[in-house]
């Protein structure tokens, strides 16, 4: 495995769950969302700091390594030429190590930070050029953002904490009362409404940077390593909490870590980067089963394959009748949870997707799989 990554940055704390524009104005109402239509798409985007930084994407300087871009121009490209698109409804996952380029990513996406170069829209609208007042909507109404450091405001109590971006939107204290009230029990704060952030718990107070999230009931939601700071219990807690709220409420969310083994368990599909650029983009499964080079093949080492690799990729052809009959499994089970149906069954267990029997799974092809071969009988 690479090295630990050092803490991440604390520049979170100075910032508000939905920017810290002032209050007032009407809300700009919400474009219906297409669901063909990408909620971010972002085209060679970069983000350099320092002197003379617009000119470096396109120039010679371009390619030059970090170390030496900084020592010839005095420049750090924290984001370089970067593209992908987040589709309606997934978790994406940016990941990478500390100082790969995570935060100002998620940043560029509202504009919290200017990108350099690039293009960027969300739902189908030029973010690059959009005007204050557009931003602010953005911002809040459309993307929130959860910070590790949870951003809270500590002389207010869990539910105004949580009312805190409806009242910048300029919600009518009841309803934004009512609304918070909501919140509460959604992610299990009930009973703490009246305390404080310094009565709670770490876990406790993320709960509520993740309720002040959602309260605004915003499109995307933006997670900047939310549960870095929090002991592995309560964080595998938290995950949990994100994966229960994803599976009912479907809200498409980019959510950035540090950790592999976070990143595994929560993305559709998960970028992940290195020195500003993303050196692979795929599911769980293509990123495990097929690095791009050897630095993922390094990050991705240790991950028990069989909690990752699906039986669709181990399966093999299947052969006289074998498809016929016996015990069935769906193409997505992993090669872990088929384990126990192929050593129940004794015979090759067929893989079924809309009556149709794609291959075969048995002990060897589910071996194989785990210690990283192609079934090289399938398909
Ligand atoms: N405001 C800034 N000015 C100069 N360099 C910065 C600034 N913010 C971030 N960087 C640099 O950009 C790189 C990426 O930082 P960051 O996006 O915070 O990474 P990550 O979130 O992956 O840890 C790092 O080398 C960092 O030092
Ligand atoms: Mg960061």
């Amino acid at each position: 495995m690479p090295a630990t990554p050092a803490a991440a940055d604390t520049t979170e704390t100075t910032e508000t769950a939905a920017g810290a524009a002032p209050a007032g104005g009407p809300a700009v109402p919400a474009v219906p969302a297409d669901p063909a239509v990408p909620v971010f798409s972002v085209r060679g985007l970069w983000k350099v700091f320092g002197p003379g930084a617009d000119k470096i994407p396109g120039s010679a300087h371009a390619n030059l390594s970090a170390r030496e871009l900084r020592e010839r121009t005095g420049c750090t490209a924290a984001v370089r030429d970067v593209s992908f698109d987040v589709h309606r409804g997934e978790v994406f996952v940016v990941m990478g190590l500390s100082g790969s380029g995570k935060s100002t990513l998620v940043r560029c996406l509202t504009r919290l930070i200017e990108p350099t170069g690039g293009t960027l829209t969300m739902d189908g609208e030029d973010v690059l050029a959009m005007d204050r007042a557009h931003l602010r909507d953005l911002r809040r109404h459309r993307a929130s953002m959860v910070f590790q450091h949870f951003g809270l405001l500590p002389h207010r109590t869990v539910l105004d904490n949580i009312a805190y971006g409806l009242e910048i939107q300029g919600v009518g204290r009841a309803e934004r009362r009512a609304r918070a009230a909501a919140m509460v029990e959604k992610v299990g704060l009930t009973g703490m409404e009246h305390r404080r952030p310094g009565q709670l718990s770490g876990g406790q107070q993320q709960r509520v940077g993740l309720a002040r999230a959602l309260a605004v009931d915003p499109e995307v939601l933006l997670f900047d390593e939310p549960f870095s700071a929090l002991d592995p219990l309560i964080r595998r807690d938290m995950q949990e909490e994100v994966i229960r709220l994803h599976r009912e409420e479907g809200r498409t969310m980019v959510f950035i870590t540090h950790d592999l083994n976070e990143a595994l368990r929560l993305g559709d599909r998960i970028a992940l980067m290195r020195d500003g650029r993303i050196v692979q983009l795929g599911t769980p499964e293509e990123i495990v089963s097929s690095p791009a080079d050897d630095y993922v093949r390094d990050f991705v080492r240790d991950v028990p394959r069989e909690q990752v690799v699906t039986v669709r990729n181990a399966m093999r052809s299947a052969e006289d009748g074998e498809g016929r009959s016996g015990e069935t499994v769906a193409p997505d089970t992993t090669v872990a949870e088929a384990v126990g149906t192929v050593a129940r069954s004794g015979a090759p267990v067929r893989v079924m997707e809309d009556g149709r029997c794609l291959g075969v799974v048995d002990a060897g092809c589910l071996l194989a799989a785990i210690a990283g071969e192609k079934a090289v009988a399938a398909r």
